[in-house]
C-alpha cells in the first residue's frame, strides 16, 4: 500500500497503471474508518485490479463548523485498517485539494431539495465538489458508496451524468452493529447511554415496515411517535420517498421502490439511517 498526498504524485502513480489497461476501483471516505467503509473496500478489491481509497475530511461539505472540528481524525489507524484491501491511499491536505478555489456550483435539482438538502445547506454542493475532483484526478472505472447515505448515493449517480464520465457507481448495503445501529464515524462521539438508545432507531424503522398500511402519513406518524418515546433522541425528519427520484410519496403503491430516510439527534450527535419498504 502506498500513501499519496499530492495530486501530482497521484496522477504519476495512476498513469502507469492506466497505460497497461488495469481497472481502478475508488472508495472515497472521510476517514475514522469502520466496518462500513471496509465493506466498500472489500467489494472494490474483488471487482478491480487496482484499488484507491481517499481519506479527506472535506471542509466544503460541512455546514456546521463545530461538526467539522469535532470530526474524528485517525489517519494512522485508518492506514492499518485499509492495508489488506487498498493499493493507493490518497490523503491530501485541504490546501492541496483546494489549490483551485471551490467555485463549482452543482445543480442537483429536486434531488437536493429534500431531506439532507434543506437540513444541511450547501452540503451536497460540497460533496459534488470533492467527489467531482476525485473522479477527474483518478478517473476510476468503478466508485463505491454506501446506502447508509442514500441521498448522497443518488446524487453521485446524477453527478456522474452531469460530468459525462464513464464511471460505474456501485451502491453497497448498510453495515450495522449487532444492536442494529448503523455504523458511522460519528458513533464514536456517543455516550454509552446514547449508543444504547440510538439502537432504537433501526428497531423502529423495521417495525414500521410491518404496519399493514400503504399510507405513508400513517407510517411516518408511527415512526415519529415511537422516536419521541425515547428520551435523548430528537427527530429531525422522517420522509418516505420514491427510492429513485427521492420525492415524497403519499402511498407506497405510488413507487416501484420506496425508501424511508431518517435524521435523528442522539444528544448532540446527528445520525442518519434508512430502510426500504419495497
Ligand atoms: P464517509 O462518511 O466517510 O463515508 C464514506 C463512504 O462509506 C460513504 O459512501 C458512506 O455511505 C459509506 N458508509 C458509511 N457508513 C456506512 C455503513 N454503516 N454501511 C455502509 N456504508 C457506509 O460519505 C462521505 O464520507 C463523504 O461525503 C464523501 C463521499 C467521502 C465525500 O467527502
Amino acid at each position: 500500500m502506498v500513501l499519496i498526498q499530492t495530486v501530482e504524485e497521484l496522477r504519476d502513480a495512476l498513469f502507469r497503471i492506466k497505460s497497461v489497461g488495469k481497472s481502478i476501483g475508488l472508495v472515497p471516505t472521510m476517514g475514522a474508518l469502520h466496518e462500513g467503509h471496509l465493506s466498500l473496500m472489500r467489494q472494490a478489491r474483488k471487482e478491480n485490479q487496482v484499488t484507491v481509497c481517499s481519506i479527506f475530511v472535506n471542509p466544503t461539505q460541512f455546514n456546521n463548523q463545530e461538526d467539522l472540528e469535532k470530526y474524528p481524525r485517525t489517519l494512522d489507524k485508518d492506514l492499518e485498517l485499509v492495508e489488506p484491501y487498498i493499493d493507493f491511499v490518497f490523503a491530501p491536505t485541504a490546501e492541496e485539494v483546494y489549490r483551485e478555489p471551490a467555485t463549482e456550483k452543482y445543480d442537483f435539482g429536486a434531488l437536493e431539495q429534500v431531506m439532507e438538502g434543506p437540513a444541511r445547506p450547501g452540503h451536497f454542493n460540497g460533496v459534488g465538489i470533492i467527489v467531482g475532483r476525485l473522479f477527474k484526478w483518478i478517473e476510476p472505472d468503478k466508485a463505491y458508496f454506501g446506502e447508509k447515505d442514500y441521498q448522497q448515493l443518488i446524487i453521485i449517480k446524477n453527478l456522474v451524468k452531469q460530468l459525462n464520465m464513464d464511471i460505474q457507481i456501485v451502491g453497497c448495503p448498510i453495515v450495522r452493529e449487532a444492536s442494529g445501529l448503523a455504523l458511522s464515524s460519528r458513533n464514536q462521539r456517543l455516550s454509552e447511554e446514547e449508543r444504547q438508545k440510538a439502537a432504537n432507531i433501526y428497531r423502529i424503522l423495521k417495525e414500521s415496515t410491518l404496519l399493514a398500511t400503504p399510507n405513508t402519513e400513517e407510517i411516518k406518524h408511527f415512526v415519529e411517535m415511537e422516536i419521541n418515546k425515547i428520551d435523548i433522541l430528537r427527530l429531525e425528519y422522517y420522509e418516505i420517498s420514491d427510492a429513485e427520484t427521492l420525492q415524497p410519496i403519499r402511498n407506497l403503491n405510488e413507487a416501484k421502490m420506496a425508501i424511508g430516510c431518517i435524521a435523528v439527534y442522539a444528544g448532540d450527535v446527528r445520525l442518519i439511517d434508512n430502510i426500504r419498504y419495497k
